[in-house]
């Protein structure tokens, strides 16, 4: 299969990866040179340590080899599937498959990596609105094993099945999502639990530390609540609170835009909750 991915921050490379792994070759489209370059490096260590546990098939290179990167949005009416994987921005997505529908071919797929709008409304930027549905990935997507394939309103029947099988096909567990509502399945409750962790905080009666030690050692979390923000992103998870606080639904987190004021950004810059230098 012929697979496009744009964007290339810590989503759509893990993505892209994921389609490489899997035999498929891959388009990995960014606007800007360092973010190509810092995506395709972060494939390339994620793909040396697969390799060092013995988990590929391939060499590393040899799967590198079916990443083609790009600045240029080109011709894409050979590609079977595009996913869209820019910034939680509704605006900037709509602009993108805008774009994007004047470059695919009439059979290709046009997917969303939205991690809470939802696709009945994104689908408004396109003027074909069936071959559009979300593909939900989780962060990092070439260890976790769950990707949500949801329905929009004008999605086809034949689309969404097409969706699930390609799921199957890059070996991960497809979650069928038929309410298309803010947030899908896993993020309507894991937004909830980022709002009470966030509040249990911020009004000074619990340390980060101890919020995060009970969803680790009670609850069995894989990663504490704050540590799980640090290392989604604070930006990727304000933008998200941002649209989706517009919309009405409460993913509150003032410490979120403090944290975003002051450039903490997560693992990724060395400081967010935590210090990770
Ligand atoms: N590629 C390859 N290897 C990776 C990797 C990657 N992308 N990321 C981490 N690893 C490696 C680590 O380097 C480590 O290797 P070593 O054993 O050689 O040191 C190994 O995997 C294990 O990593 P950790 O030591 O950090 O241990 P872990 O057992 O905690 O696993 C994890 C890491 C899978 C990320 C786990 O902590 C986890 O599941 N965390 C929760 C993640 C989660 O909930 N994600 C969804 C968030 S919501 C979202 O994605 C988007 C959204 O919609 C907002």
């Amino acid at each position: 299969m012929k697979v496009a991915v744009i964007g290339s921050g810590i989503m759509g490379s893990g993505i892209a990866e994921v389609f490489a792994i899997n035999g498929n070759s891959v388009i990995l489209y960014d606007k800007y040179e360092e973010a190509l370059k810092k995506g395709l490096d972060n494939i390339k260590w994620s793909l040396e340590k697969l390799h060092e546990k013995g988990k590929l098939n391939e060499e590393p290179s040899t799967i590198m080899g079916k990443i083609t990167p790009t600045r240029q949005l080109g011709e894409f009416y050979d590609i079977d599937l595009v996913i869209e994987a820019v910034p939680e921005d509704f605006n900037l997505k709509a602009q993108v498959f805008r774009e994007l529908e004047k470059k695919v071919g009439t059979n290709t797929i046009i997917a969303t990596n939205t991690s809470s709008l939802p696709i009945t409304e994104l689908s408004t930027a396109l003027e074909k609105k069936d071959r559009f549905l979300g593909l939900h990935f989780f962060n990092p997507p070439v260890l976790m094993g769950l990707v949500e394939v949801i329905k929009g309103n004008y999605t086809s029947d034949q689309v969404f099945e097409r969706g699930i099988e390609i799921v199957k096909g890059i070996k991960k567990e497809p979650i069928p999502v038929r309410k298309d509502v803010i947030g899908f399945v896993v993020n309507r409750i894991l937004f909830r639990v980022f709002t009470s962790a966030c509040r249990l905080v911020s009004g000074g009666k619990y340390t980060i530390r101890e919020v995060d030690s009970t969803a680790k050692y009670t609850l069995g979390f894989p990663m504490g609540i704050f540590e799980l923000l640090d290392y989604t992103g604070i930006d990727t998870n304000l933008f998200i609170s941002r649209e989706v606080k517009k919309r009405g639904f409460d993913f509150d987190c003032p410490l979120l835009e403090e944290l975003y004021s002051r450039g903490q950004l997560g693992t990724k810059a060395k400081r967010g909750f935590y210090d990770w230098s």
